[in-house]
């Protein structure tokens, strides 16, 4: 049970056209009124063609949703043909960004240094990331899962001063839970959780430690929610596949 304010974050990745978001997001106004908004904090990552819609629908509505994008240029401006930068982001009302999914790892090639970058350009556009590490299956069945994850933890906060690591998400997904029904037992993702939380605390020390949100993101659904957020180290969730549908994603925004 954490003492920190929970997030949960909906990552919608490549799905959903702008008619469908809006769609989606004024469910979502309608169902997160069963939620005590107040004690929980929830935030849609919808594709970067969706974010106007979804701003002007929130923005409308006085939704109690903050929103932000799946990824940002490493760049603030110039010639990155289909990049999109922080501050237009930030313009468009933009509060978070995920950075690092192991999706973009895997795909684009995204690297430790890469990773970095952009959590240092989110941070410059006045964006908070939700920086996001997890082990491949291999790593897991060998037993190097938490040095590996430590290892992207540690790459992706590089260079970040005390009140940055103090405000950054980490979402640990093990990518053997991504999409795969596989969710990973309660204590599986509070060890991870925990090793992320000590190595911040080594790091940068126990006031920041006991302020980041570190989040489990891996075939979370509204059955299994309760479990992992009843772990100490476990803030929150980063939802892919069941954020998509405004009552499940309501239902595990509104866990307690
Ligand atoms: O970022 C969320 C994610 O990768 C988990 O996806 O579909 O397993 O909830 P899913």
């Amino acid at each position: 049970m954490t003492t920190r304010t929970p997030l949960m974050a909906g990552n919608w990745k490549m799905n959903l056209d702008w008619k469908q978001g809006l769609a989606l997001v004024e469910e979502l106004g309608e169902t997160l009124k069963d939620v005590d908004t107040t004690r929980v904090e929830t935030v849609v990552l919808p594709p970067f063609v969706d974010l106007r819609t979804v701003q002007v629908a929130v923005d409308a509505g006085r939704l109690p949703l903050a929103y932000g994008a799946q990824d940002l240029s490493a760049h603030e401006s110039g010639a990155y043909t289909g990049e999109v930068s922080g501050p237009m982001l930030t313009a468009l009302g933009c509060t978070y960004v995920a950075v690092g999914h192991s999706e973009r790892r895997q795909y684009h090639g995204e690297d430790e240094a890469v990773t970095n970058a952009k959590v240092k350009a989110a941070f410059a556009a006045g964006l908070t990331p939700i920086l996001c590490v997890g082990e491949p299956l291999e790593e897991r069945q060998a037993g190097t899962h938490v040095t590996y994850t430590l290892a992207q933890l540690e790459g992706g906060i590089e260079g970040l001063d005390a009140a940055q690591a103090k405000s950054i998400v980490i979402a640990y997904e093990p990518v053997w839970a991504i999409g795969t029904g596989e969710v990973a037992t309660p204590d599986d993702a509070q060890e991870v959780c925990a090793a992320i939380r000590e190595a911040l605390r080594a790091l940068h020390g126990d006031e920041v430690a006991d302020a980041v949100r570190v989040l489990y993101g891996g075939s979370v659904k509204s059955s299994n929610v309760v479990e992992l957020m009843d772990k100490a180290d476990v803030d929150g969730a980063l939802v892919g596949g069941a954020s998509l549908k405004a009552e499940e994603f309501a239902k595990i925004a509104g866990y307690q």
